[in-house]
């Protein structure tokens, strides 16, 4: 078992992103609900407990609490901003509403550099505030080691029990020195090493591969997108031909995307890949549907179809057709089924209302396979984050190209087509889209954003071409910077590079002679068009 932080979640929007601070210090962490039994705790063995922020007061009826035993397991323990309230209402300190709500930058004077929370650090610190309530009296045997302008008790600690207390939050990036308080945390004070790291993760998670499947037979749904990919690569690198990935070409996809898959994943990596060809049957099914909930049905629908049918299931497909001459039946002996699920998708988000990270559950996805296929899941990728995902790519050799690839919708090119998907319009995004792949790659803008990306919307306009008029559709330029996909922001791209992809779309993509960019950050807009 890895040496590991165990975090209570309070219901903080950041609660997550202090497991990542934690683990980029090379310890693993583990995210519980707030209540989690002690007991329950125990068993982990971890070598410190944080408790995170969240919306609550203490003093409030429905306020959660966690253990009162979690102060009596002999570790190390830090409260974030409501997790200080917590240390004072079970410790005997007293919490009361701010005058005023502290929020935004404030500036920490720590007056006792020997707390080791601030070993290596300055007297002065930037620091992120976000919290209304606030410490009036100390817990028993806690000291006052850092001040605000608004609060005498800005960190508080006990050096005899090992507990310590900040009313800041040091893992946003508002605090810049927040992840070296982190680092004293778990490596000063809980004595973690730094055995966290991806190369150790694949040896890990190879064994446990190997563990659960044994000899039997493994299948997995092959996207292209990085979450697949990564764990495509790491049960090849524990079960061999043991693996067959599946990659269903929707007609949806981008310029050369089927390429790169069957040449990185067949040539390179030498996995048995079943390629798919199912674009006909997605497009006849998509003709003359404009509304973009049907489209998506349709598409998540067909997808099933075509998976169970490439696995040997008993289908409507496999019954008239066998792709290749290849014995689609034989594949029925598949007992398991892999899937890049992540960390974020298996944590148990804290219902607690005015909880926003309650609400971050994947909206999107279509409902997943049909459980009458009767597989046992194999998910070697759910205790990591994203990031923690790509360097585990990068480590088993995939390219840069797919470990840092943007995120792309699964019903594909269809959610950027506007109106009806007709196998003209596709062309048409493919080949604006390539160019703004193209740019962006060469500008060196591409790995910096969340998602660049061209749409097409139905509408048609008049523009002029040399000496002729011509009457062709426009294409949406839409670039977004943002964390996890649940809000955005437009990038200011340079106006040259935006005159560059401009004219080359309108110049180079026949059947378009309009170019726009989209300004609206999400909320109010989505990422997407539709
Ligand atoms: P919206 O358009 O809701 O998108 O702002 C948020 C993020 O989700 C991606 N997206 C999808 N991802 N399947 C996916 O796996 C989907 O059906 C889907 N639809 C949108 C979108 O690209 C953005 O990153």
């Amino acid at each position: 078992m890895n040496e590991q932080i165990v975090i209570l979640d309070f219901g903080s929007q950041y609660t997550q992103v202090i497991a990542r601070r934690i683990r980029e210090c090379n310890v693993y962490s583990t995210l519980l609900r707030y209540d989690t039994p002690a007991k329950e705790i125990a068993t982990l063995k971890p070598r410190g407990l944080i408790l995170s922020g969240g919306p609550a007061s203490v003093y409030a009826e429905d306020a959660p609490l966690p253990d009162k035993n979690i102060f009596k397991l002999g570790i190390p323990i830090l409260g974030i901003c409501y997790g200080v309230q917590i240390l004072a209402h079970f410790l005997g300190g007293k919490v009361e509403p701010g005058r005023k709500r502290e929020f935004g930058k404030g500036t920490l004077i720590v007056r006792d550099g020997s707390c080791p929370l601030f070993n290596d650090l300055p007297e002065t610190l930037q620091v992120w505030n976000s919290h209304g309530d606030k410490l009036t009296r100390l817990p028993k045997g806690f000291v006052s080691v850092a001040t605000t302008e608004n609060s005498d008790y800005a960190a508080i600690e006990n050096r005899a029990t090992n507990f310590y207390g900040l009313q800041f939050h040091p893992e946003v990036v508002h605090t810049p020195r927040g992840r070296e308080i982190y680092s004293n945390f778990v490596h000063g004070i809980c004595g973690c090493g730094k055995d966290w790291t991806m190369r150790n993760y694949v040896e890990q998670a190879v064994a446990e591969i190997r563990a659960q499947v044994g000899g039997e037979k493994i299948i997995l749904g092959l996207s292209g997108g990085v979450d697949s990919s990564v764990a495509a690569a790491l049960i090849h690198k524990a079960l061999g031909d043991q693996l067959t990935c599946i990659f269903v070409n929707n007609g949806l996809l981008r310029a050369r995307e089927a390429e790169v898959v069957q040449e990185v994943f067949g040539r390179n990596f030498r996995i048995r890949l079943l390629y798919e060809d199912a674009s006909k049957l997605f497009l006849a099914r998509l003709r003359g549907v404009t509304d973009p909930e049907r489209k998506r049905k349709i598409i998540g629908r067909t997808f099933i179809e075509v998976f169970q049918a490439a696995v040997g299931w008993a289908s409507s497909l496999s019954k008239g057709r066998r792709a290749g001459g290849r014995q689609a039946g034989s594949l029925s002996h598949y007992r398991f089924l892999a899937q890049g699920t992540l960390y974020p998708d298996v944590i148990e988000s804290v219902p607690i209302a005015g909880n926003p990270a309650a609400m971050i559950k994947s909206h999107h996805n279509v409902g997943g396979l049909p459980k009458k296929m009767k597989f046992k899941l194999v998910e070697p990728l759910k205790c990591l984050f994203k990031d923690e995902v790509r360097q585990l790519g990068l480590e088993l050799g995939l390219p840069k190209e797919i470990v840092h690839r943007q995120p792309f919708p699964g019903p594909g090119l269809a959610v950027r087509i506007l109106g009806e998907v007709t196998a003209d319009r596709l062309q048409i995004l493919r080949n604006a889209d390539s160019i703004v792949v193209e740019e962006m790659k060469s500008s060196g803008w591409y790995y910096k954003v969340w998602q660049s990306f061209a749409v097409l919307l139905p509408v048609r306009s008049v523009g002029v071409m040399g000496d002729e008029r011509t009457y062709d559709y426009t294409i949406a330029l839409r670039v977004v910077e943002s964390q996890d996909g649940m809000t955005a922001d437009w990038v200011r791209l340079p106006y040259e590079l935006l005159e560059k992809i401009s004219n080359r779309i309108v110049n180079e993509v026949k059947g378009v002679n309009r170019c726009v960019f989209d300004i609206t950050s999400k909320p109010p807009g989505t990422i997407e068009w539709e």
